[in-house]
């Protein structure tokens, strides 16, 4: 059967673990996709940095765009990260080449996603992005396929695994803030620009996306009202823990009678609830539908397995030929939120 070709634009901690997952496991994504899976071409910005991957099988092109111009390639997977630039101008020009995309760029997504959805379906194409939510849990899956059939009320959970493993490490390990920091970035958690991670946004773009989904309106990414960790400090974190609280990075979307409610901020929540048990670069995500009631998803938010994990389902999802409009519905229909501004506690 015809193999699906991607090209692969990005071989750092997701890239290479897309990679890897492609080469360990062919013949099982093959059984999965009904065809072969084939990277046929790669960009990065350094073709002589080790990678710990062999990928002397593939095409190097020097631009990332060049992938999306080319005849044997199906599908770009876009793992470069930055919401303007090299990653944008690579999604654009394969959609406009008749190519489907994969990424896990949430910053891109929150500020262009309406205009990157209008412009795949106009184009009859699909951008898939499993990965740039809570890393290897499957929540956008969950919200656009398994609750199809729920109005959604509210979503909320921890969405920044560096956030909450350094949250969690100074606290249970006694650690200071720069060598849980240096750790985050040995696991493959950061951002290119770390700030993202502690200073809320990313979170907050994370969570912008799933309101998105969950309330059929477009990404709102300017009504979050954001508080990052910078301003934690260990006294804050110990003294929650003397009353038996912990300090999360929170985020909450709901819409109310005002409009859409989006709040990121560090929240004290009871040591012993799920949410206050979540350790390490784990998310939890917990979704609340009229008919389902709530559903809590917990797993890896990041680095370099899981999110690869999430990276592949798109993949395979393509392969199988399901053509999901991008937000769960077409992005033509989806209304401008009414953003409903509240005291960040
Ligand atoms: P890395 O920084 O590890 O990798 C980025 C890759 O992009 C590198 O291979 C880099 O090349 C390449 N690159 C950078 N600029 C260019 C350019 N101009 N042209 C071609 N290639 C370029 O990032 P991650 O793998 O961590 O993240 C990738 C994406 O996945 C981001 O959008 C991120 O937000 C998202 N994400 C990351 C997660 C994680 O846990 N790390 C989890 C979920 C989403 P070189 O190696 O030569 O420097
Ligand atoms: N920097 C992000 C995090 C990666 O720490 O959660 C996963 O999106």
């Amino acid at each position: 059967s015809t193999p699906l070709r991607l090209g692969i634009a990005g071989l750092g901690t997701v890239g290479i673990g897309v990679v890897k997952i492609i080469q360990a496991h062919a013949d099982l994504l093959a059984a999965r996709a009904g065809r072969p899976v084939q990277i046929t071409a790669i960009c990065a910005r350094d073709r002589q940095r080790n990678r710990d991957a062999d990928l002397s099988g593939y095409d190097w092109v020097d631009r990332a765009t060049d992938l999306a111009t080319r005849e044997d390639v199906d599908v770009v997977v876009e793992l470069i990260g930055g919401d303007e630039g090299i990653a944008k101008d690579t999604m654009e020009l394969a959609l406009d080449n008749g190519k489907d995309v994969v990424t896990a760029n949430k910053a891109l997504l929150a500020i262009h996603g309406q205009a990157l959805a209008e412009r795949a379906e106009a184009a009859g194409r699909v951008i898939r992005f499993e990965a740039a939510v809570a890393g290897g849990i499957p929540v956008i899956k969950t919200m656009t396929e398994s609750l199809a059939g729920n109005r959604i009320r509210r979503v909320m959970g921890v969405m920044n695994g560096t956030c909450n493993y350094i949250l969690t490490r100074m606290q249970s390990a006694g650690l200071p803030y720069e060598t849980v920091f240096e750790e985050a970035r040995q696991l493959g958690y950061l951002e290119a620009d770390p700030t993202l991670d502690v200073g809320g946004i990313d979170a907050s773009h994370k969570l912008a996306i799933l309101s998105s989904i969950a309330f059929g309106t477009r990404v709102a990414f300017d009504g979050v009202e954001i508080e990052g960790i910078e301003r934690v400090s260990i006294d804050d974190i110990n003294r929650a823990a003397d009353m038996g609280y912990r300090i999360k990075l929170l985020g909450v979307a709901q819409m109310t009678a005002r409009g859409l409610e989006q709040r990121m901020s560090p929240c004290l929540v009871p040591a012993d609830s799920p949410l206050g048990q979540l350790e390490g670069g784990t998310n939890m995500v917990v979704i609340e539908g009229d008919a389902v009631g709530q559903i809590v998803l917990r797993g890896a938010g990041a680095g370099e397995g899981p999110t690869a994990s999430a990276v592949l389902s798109d993949i395979i999802e393509i392969a199988r030929g399901v053509r999901m409009p991008v937000f769960g519905q077409p992005a033509a229909g989806l209304a401008s939120p009414q953003p409903a501004r509240t005291a960040v506690p």
